[in-house]
């Protein structure tokens, strides 16, 4: 309860009346700060609290959703947290919370660098975001984190927890959290612990929730996802590919996809169950990392440049028209111009749809960040970055290309950012294809077809829309 024990979900107002208490949520980072962002805001909505509208800085309460994947995260939240103390100035009754990964990771250092903070709270403690806020208001400041390593299944996953879901006719569900592997450069299993597999059949019951709200297609969530059901006892074990068919064959799921596979673990049952399972979308993102074998090496990946190139062909020979992304780190300490120029070639040979690029960035406590003397020069990944993106870029261009002409089976996300006349619509390929349309609503399944490329996104004609969408509309979390 608040000073005053007005329930926390209501504020006084100058003409002295209660008025529920705004809440505004930022989020960085992955899409599982994304759905935890939607957990927290489903916790403060079952407390009284509404979104907040317009500009997201007049809200009574705003949680940061931290991410400390790297360097430039931690700056950012800074910098918000900066500005967030002058408006706390003028509105002393405003609540500001920390939470996720890099709350894990600071824990008690955030309220030192910024004592104006109201709560912290981890990876593991987003199901008491609201009890926190409330004893944050009563007792003053609180910091609490959660030992990742020490989690029971209720905690790992709060499944009952209310969830206020961005999109209604999308909706992300965990299969998994933390992670067991070891990569050099990440920072994740220090704040999101080890790896544990959530029951199939709770899966399964979450998905045939969500069909019967209407939504049509779900995004299974893990950082390793085709080790899933690894770390679970008892016989049968739960696997990834029998969990993509269970999922694709729930009544009214039309759309399914999946991230993050590791190649190591990305084997011939998940292909399999992707090519069998018309539900499962053809897009595969598939982190690669490095093309240098000495580089996977030294990076923990557990394969060859030659091993992802061979497990893309068999994926490819399966799944027709499969499209690829990846993830891909330029100068982890130690790389020289001949393992760069490795990771081009495998690059090139993969013909990828589009590539998420990194400068690799040093993460405190993480093996290769005690590398300081194998650093590579910062001008040097400069021009290897730019190197890879006209590679990638080349790529990307001729993947889009290659659609012009194809009448694709698109899902509404709304008007384009750009112009209110453009829909912007998203394709099984997870691409976006900008086509003129009356207004439709969000989550309309159209056919479309694409008559131009793009460097971003495809350019379309309507052709015909297929089928109305099925959820209640729903206001979107703000995502920073
Ligand atoms: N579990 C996922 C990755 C999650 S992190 C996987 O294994 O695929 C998302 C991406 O961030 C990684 O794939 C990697 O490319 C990038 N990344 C992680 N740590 C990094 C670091 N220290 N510097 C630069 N990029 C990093
Ligand atoms: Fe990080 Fe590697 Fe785990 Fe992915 S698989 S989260 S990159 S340690
Ligand atoms: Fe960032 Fe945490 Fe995701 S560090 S990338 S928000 S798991």
């Amino acid at each position: 309860m608040p000073k005053d024990n007005r329930p926390v979900g209501l504020t006084r107002m100058p003409n002295g009346q209660d008025a529920p208490r705004t809440y505004a949520i930022r989020t960085f980072g992955c899409q599982m700060n994304e759905h935890d962002s939607e957990r927290i805001a489903g916790l403060l909505e079952a407390d009284g609290l509404v979104p907040v509208e317009g500009d997201d800085s007049s809200a009574d309460v705003i949680v940061l959703n931290t991410c400390c994947i790297r360097e430039n995260a931690d700056n950012k939240l800074y910098g918000h947290l900066g500005h967030l103390k002058s408006l706390k100035e003028q509105r002393p009754g405003m609540q500001i919370a920390v939470a996720g990964c890099l709350a894990q990771k600071d824990r008690e250092a955030i309220r030192e660098r910024a004592p104006h903070v109201d709560a912290v709270f981890g990876t593991h403690n987003v199901h008491r975001a609201a009890e926190l806020l409330a004893q944050a208001g009563t007792s003053g400041p609180v910091t609490e984190i959660l030992d990742a390593t020490v989690l029971e299944d209720r905690d790992a996953f709060p499944s009952a927890l209310p969830v206020r879901r961005g999109a209604g006719y999308a909706a992300w569900v965990t299969i998994q959290i933390g992670c067991d592997n070891s990569c050099a450069f990440c920072i994740v299993p220090a704040v999101r612990g080890p790896e544990i597999s959530r029951p199939m059949a709770d899966v399964v019951a979450e998905v045939e929730g969500l069909a019967a709200e209407g939504v049509t297609e779900v995004t299974l969530l893990g950082q390793n996802v085709n080790s899933y059901g690894r770390d679970r006892a008892g016989q049968p074990r739960p696997l990834f590919a029998p969990l993509l068919r269970a999922v694709g064959a729930v009544e009214g799921i039309r759309r399914v996809r999946y991230t993050s596979p590791h190649p190591k673990d990305f084997r011939a049952d998940t292909i399999a169950a992707m090519a069998e399972t018309p539900e499962v979308c053809e897009h595969l993102h598939l982190p690669l990392q490095s093309g240098s074998d000495r580089v996977l090496s030294a990076m923990h990946r557990g394969y060859t440049g030659a091993r992802y190139l061979e497990k893309l062909a068999a994926a490819r020979a399966a799944l027709d028209d499969l499209a690829v992304t990846t993830d891909i780190i330029v100068g982890f300490p130690g790389e020289t111009d001949a393992q760069f120029a490795d990771t081009l070639e495998v690059a090139a040979e993969a013909r990828f749809d589009s590539a998420y690029t990194f400068i690799y960035s040093p993460r405190p406590g993480t093996e290769a960040a005690e590398q300081v003397d194998e650093y590579v020069d910062r001008a040097v990944i400069g021009e290897r970055f730019d190197r890879l993106c006209v590679v990638i870029d080349r790529s990307t261009r001729l993947a889009h290309e290659s659609r012009v002409g194809r009448i694709e089976e698109v899902v509404v996300e709304g008007p384009s950012r750009t112009d209110a006349e453009v829909t912007t619509g998203r394709t099984r390929q997870n691409k976006l294809v900008h086509f003129a349309a009356p207004p439709l609503r969000v989550g309309t399944l159209a056919s479309v077809e694409v008559t131009r490329a793009g460097g971003h996104s495809l350019r379309g004609e309507l052709r015909e829309v297929l089928a109305a969408p099925r959820h209640r509309t729903r206001i979107p979390v703000v995502v920073a």
